[in-house]
């Protein structure tokens, strides 16, 4: 199969036409560009899994048109879980938060891989907007990569992952946040912080008491091991980025500039000169992929500071770097021979 790039308003009329007759597009999100295909149509579902590799265990977030069509994807357990929503909803969609919630029964079980809970989001891409109301159905879309792999930030990000096993991809260049949608979970006024992303703990503060359940969420996309380059890759100490390392090394640097230190680095990626983490989210991934394509043997990272959007940063580089020995910066044989 020969993939088709398409962009603007010809693209938006194209992925419509082939998510119309059951078929599956990449299309770009404000956090990740996403694999989508209609959420009850469950060919459309298989194909999605087929196209990433992905097991059938692990479910996909459905993206409303509106907020409105949420009463036909999740059946509310009580009144104040609805009325929770509505304020989450208020304040944060359109953009980067998905909840999880009860399922209802008309969703198709394989967009949800068999629970009784889905989740939702309502996406503020304007071009996934527009697919999504002159379709007039919720589109299912995991992230646009192959199954355990980095996440796609760009249309040839996308074509690079599923180039092979897809149709279409609609442009609509860099995606803005670079890191997936936070995931919460709603236990009475408790939520529960599954996957960090753009939408932070501060954020949510003012609508319930929030946690980090991070870890707790038991599908094969929250597992360590995800969001893998296929390089070993290694979290370092800030303070030992001058250690001169063996082999050709990479380095991925979250603001450090300094050129004695790049000297000694084969391929260098800086996330944001600036310090900021917004900025460092946004390449994140790229930076990664870049990496992961050069001629160095290993990687290294640095950590960035923990807060705000710098909380979901850390997640996917811990996961991207499971079965590395971490925080220590010297070379383990064990680990860098993953
Ligand atoms: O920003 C995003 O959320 C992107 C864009 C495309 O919307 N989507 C995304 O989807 O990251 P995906 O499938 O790559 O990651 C969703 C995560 C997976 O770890 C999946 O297992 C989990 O959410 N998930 C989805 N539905 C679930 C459910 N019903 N119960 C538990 N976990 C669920
Ligand atoms: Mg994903």
């Amino acid at each position: 199969m020969s993939v088709r790039i398409v962009y603007g308003e010809e693209g938006v009329c194209d992925a419509v036409e082939l998510l119309r007759h059951g078929g599956v597009v990449g299309l770009p999100t404000e956090t990740v560009y996403g694999l989508a295909g209609n959420a009850f149509d469950p060919l459309a579902i298989a194909r999605i899994f087929e196209a990433k590799g992905r097991p059938l265990t692990d479910p996909l977030i459905v993206h409303l048109p509106e907020v409105s069509w949420i009463e036909r994807i999740v059946q509310f357990s009580s009144l104040e879980q609805q009325a929770i929503v509505v304020k989450l909803a208020e304040a944060f969609w359109p953009g980067p938060l998905t909840l999880l919630l009860p399922k209802h029964p008309e969703l198709p079980e394989l967009v949800t891989a068999g629970s009784d809970q889905v989740a939702v989001r309502v996406t503020a891409h304007p071009l996934f907007q527009a697919i999504l109301h002159r379709l007039g159905s919720p589109l299912a879309a995991p992230s646009a990569n192959r199954f355990g792999r980095i996440s796609p930030t760009s249309a040839s990000d996308v074509r690079i992952e599923l180039g092979e096993s897809i149709s279409l991809i609609l442009d609509g260049g860099p995606c803005e946040h670079g890191v997936e949608s936070t995931i919460i979970s709603i236990q009475g006024d408790h939520l529960g912080i599954l996957r960090p992303g753009p939408i932070t703990i501060d954020q949510l503060k003012e609508y319930g008491h929030v946690s980090s359940l991070a870890g707790n969420m038991n599908t094969p996309g929250s597992l360590p091991g995800h969001y893998a380059p296929k390089k070993r890759l290694q979290i370092i100490d800030s303070d030992i980025l001058s250690l001169p390392p063996g082999g050709r090394v990479g380095l991925m640097a979250f603001n450090t500039s300094f050129k004695e230190i790049h000297e000694q680095y084969a391929a260098v990626e800086v996330l944001s000169l600036s310090g900021n983490l917004k900025e460092a989210a946004a390449n994140f991934y790229g930076a990664l992929r870049r990496l992961d394509q050069s001629n160095v043997d290993w990687i290294l990272a640095q950590p960035v500071p923990e807060k705000g959007i710098g909380v979901a940063i850390m997640d996917r580089l811990r996961r991207a770097s499971h079965g590395s020995s971490h925080g220590t910066g010297h070379q383990d044989s064990n680990s860098l021979l993953r």
